[in-house]
């Protein structure tokens, strides 16, 4: 498939240098389709954040070109392409409810409609009953549903996950796993996932973008040829584990270069 500007998403020959002189991405090429579910792995420091920083308009660029429903993205960012960090920051004088509700109040929603959807999710993310809690009155996987649940409640258009799940005990990531496929399968919304963890790189997606070590460039895209209703793969299915020993093979050789780099830089 060829490069379009007029792409769901198009990336095309990105170049990307923190003053002074650090090289993060040098001449990425990256698209997607509308409805698509990709993840992104590469080695730590390959420039990972800094891409999902530039599609969502937080951070500048040098070179390159970054195209969304064919319109520039240069440092303007807008929610219809939220970001899910890995540590969520959430208002601390705001409950729960309210950090979700003020999330809703820049769309175009009345505000009753928008409380009916703020509610809504609340029960789908199981957070009902925490909803009066502030922050500090939540556990650091109760706060990430709460922040989560706020990016799917506002209905992006282009999910954009930074590591996510990273930080979180197995029972809350799996759950919170489910919902964002469930958000895309049932909702027909796009997802760019970056993961350091391969296994949910590979269950999660349909297709696995491979970065180099840094200045990130794409080394390999691996398709995943899995049934879209992912209830019904078992994540230690024959197809699972073959994808995943592939593209941790790919990731291992980038880490190898990464450390190689760091001993000989000295950072
Ligand atoms: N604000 C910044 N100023 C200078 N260097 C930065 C800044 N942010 C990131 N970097 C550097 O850019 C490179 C890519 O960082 P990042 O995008 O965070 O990588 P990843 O998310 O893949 O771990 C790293 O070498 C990092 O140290
Ligand atoms: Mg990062």
């Amino acid at each position: 498939m060829g490069l379009v500007k007029d792409a769901f998403l198009y990336v095309k020959n990105l170049r990307k240098v923190y003053p002074p002189d650090i090289l993060a991405l040098d001449g990425l090429d990256f698209q997607m389709r509308e409805g698509e579910f990709v993840s992104i792995i590469g080695p730590s420091g390959c420039g990972k954040t800094t891409l999902l920083k530039i599609l969502a308009g937080i951070e500048d660029y040098q070179e390159g070109e970054v195209y969304f429903e064919g319109n520039r993205i240069f440092s303007n960012s807008d929610w219809r392409r939220s970001v899910i960090y890995q540590d969520i920051r959430l208002f601390p004088w705001m409950t729960a409810r309210e950090n979700i509700y003020f999330a809703l109040e820049n769309k175009d929603l009345g505000r009753k409609e928008a409380r009916e959807v703020a509610e809504r999710w609340m029960r789908v993310m199981e957070i009902d009953g925490f909803a009066d809690n502030y922050p500090a009155q939540m556990s650091a996987g109760m706060r990430q549903k709460v922040g989560v649940c706020r990016v799917l409640a506002s209905d992006p258009d282009l999910v954009l996950c930074d590591e996510p799940f990273s930080a979180l005990d197995w029972t809350t990531r799996e759950f919170l796993q489910w919902e964002i496929l469930e958000y895309w399968q049932k909702n027909k919304k796009s997802v760019l996932f970056v993961t350091h963890n391969v296994m949910e790189a590979v269950y999660l997606a349909q297709r696995v973008v491979c970065m180099t070590a840094r200045p990130g460039v794409v080394k390999e895209i691996v398709e995943i040829d899995l049934d879209r209703a992912r209830w019904n793969v078992p994540r230690d299915s024959k197809k699972v584990l073959e994808a995943s020993r592939y593209v941790a093979r790919l990731i291992e050789e980038e880490v190898a270069k990464a450390s190689q780099m760091e001993r000989e830089l000295g950072y």
